[in-house]
């Protein structure tokens, strides 16, 4: 018995702590040279759009290759070398890493098995930079970038950043709570009548980025409205506990909804952001 603890102290408990560890997860920025091919320095997202291109292009090579249409196979391939080489043209740092020399074999393939093999080792080099790039430049170029986006107080027509904004709005949601939870009802009105302002400013923000309505309702729409009055109806009765639940739901159905979409994606561009400025 008492060897047994020895093991487990000597040998056990060493492992167990070394699996505490701090783990790191390294991720690369592809070169800043890309940013020009995405909005807002681009019309539109032309990268991307290459990208949807080449996938096509790869496509239309296997499905005439495979029906031995030699001349829809020669366009497609000629296509898909010109949208490949496009790669290195946007962004010259990328140009050594493109395997061009697989063209001339391609268009020299004897067979649809051969051909299939030489486009397999192209798809090696598509691979390869997505398993490296794919992620970050998606998450610097294409999530919605809150950083510039303007809130306007009704009261003071002042505009607000987003992150101003929400602490305000946290500081409300709990100025409720701790004063209902200690009876100072007139408090808590008075800080209920200013969440309700700051979430129809906050609401009339959204459409910086949305056309439609849809997305508004969902977070900030006719269920937020009933709580809010819910939590009106509360605070007249002085029901703490039912304050304490509806200010819970509300904050599940609003905050915590609309943080679920968009806070994690803005927290990471905006580390993308301060690396590629390093
Ligand atoms: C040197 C780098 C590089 C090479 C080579 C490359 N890509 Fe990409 N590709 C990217 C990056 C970066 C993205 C991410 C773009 C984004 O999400 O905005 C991407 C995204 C894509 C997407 C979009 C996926 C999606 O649905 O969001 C497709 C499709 C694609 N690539 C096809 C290809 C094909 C096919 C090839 C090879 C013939 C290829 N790519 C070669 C860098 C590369
Ligand atoms: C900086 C740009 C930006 C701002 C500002 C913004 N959104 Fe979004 N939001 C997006 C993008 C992009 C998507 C994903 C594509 C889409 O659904 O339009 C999205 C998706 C959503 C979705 C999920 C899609 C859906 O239809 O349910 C909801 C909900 C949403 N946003 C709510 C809001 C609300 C509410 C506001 C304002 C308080 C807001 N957003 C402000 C860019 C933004
Ligand atoms: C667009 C939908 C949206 C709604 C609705 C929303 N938030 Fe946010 N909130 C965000 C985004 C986006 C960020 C991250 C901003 C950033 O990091 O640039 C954020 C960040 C925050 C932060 C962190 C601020 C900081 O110090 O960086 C707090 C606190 C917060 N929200 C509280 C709330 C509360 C409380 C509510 C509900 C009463 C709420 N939010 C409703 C989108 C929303």
């Amino acid at each position: 018995m008492n060897r047994l603890l020895l093991w487990v102290f000597l040998f056990l408990l060493p492992l167990a702590a070394a699996g505490d560890e701090e783990r790191e997860l390294s991720l690369r920025l592809p070169p800043a040279s890309l940013g020009k091919w995405y909005r807002p320095a681009n019309k539109h997202d032309v990268w991307l759009h290459t990208m949807f291109s080449l996938r096509r292009d790869m496509q239309a090579v296997s499905e005439y290759s495979a029906l031995e249409d030699h001349q829809n196979l020669k366009v497609w391939l000629d296509r898909l070398e010109k949208d490949y080489r496009r790669i290195g043209e946007m962004v010259p740092e990328w140009k050594d890493e493109l395997e061009l020399q697989l063209f001339p074999r391609m268009r020299k393939a004897d067979s649809p098995e051969s051909l299939g093999r030489l486009q397999r080792k192209l798809a090696k080099s598509c691979e390869g930079c997505h398993r490296e790039y794919q992620l970050t430049a998606k998450l610097r170029y294409r999530t919605p970038d809150f950083s510039g986006v303007k809130v306007e107080s009704s009261e003071t027509l002042d505009e607000e950043s987003y992150q101003r904004v929400m602490r305000r709005l946290v500081m409300l949601v709990n100025r409720i709570k701790i004063a209902s939870v200690d009876g100072r009802w007139p408090v808590a009105g008075e800080a209920l009548e200013q969440l309700r302002v700051r979430l129809a400013d906050l609401k009339n923000s959204c459409d910086a980025c949305h056309e439609d309505k849809a997305p508004l309702e969902r977070v900030l729409g006719q269920a937020v409205q009933e709580q809010l009055t819910a939590l009106e109806v509360g605070l007249k009765k002085k029901d703490s506990h039912g304050v304490g639940r509806y200010l819970g739901e509300l904050a599940v159905a609003s905050c915590a909804r609309c943080h679920a979409i968009h806070r994690p994606l803005a927290q990471l561009r905006r580390q993308l952001e301060v690396a590629q400025k390093r």
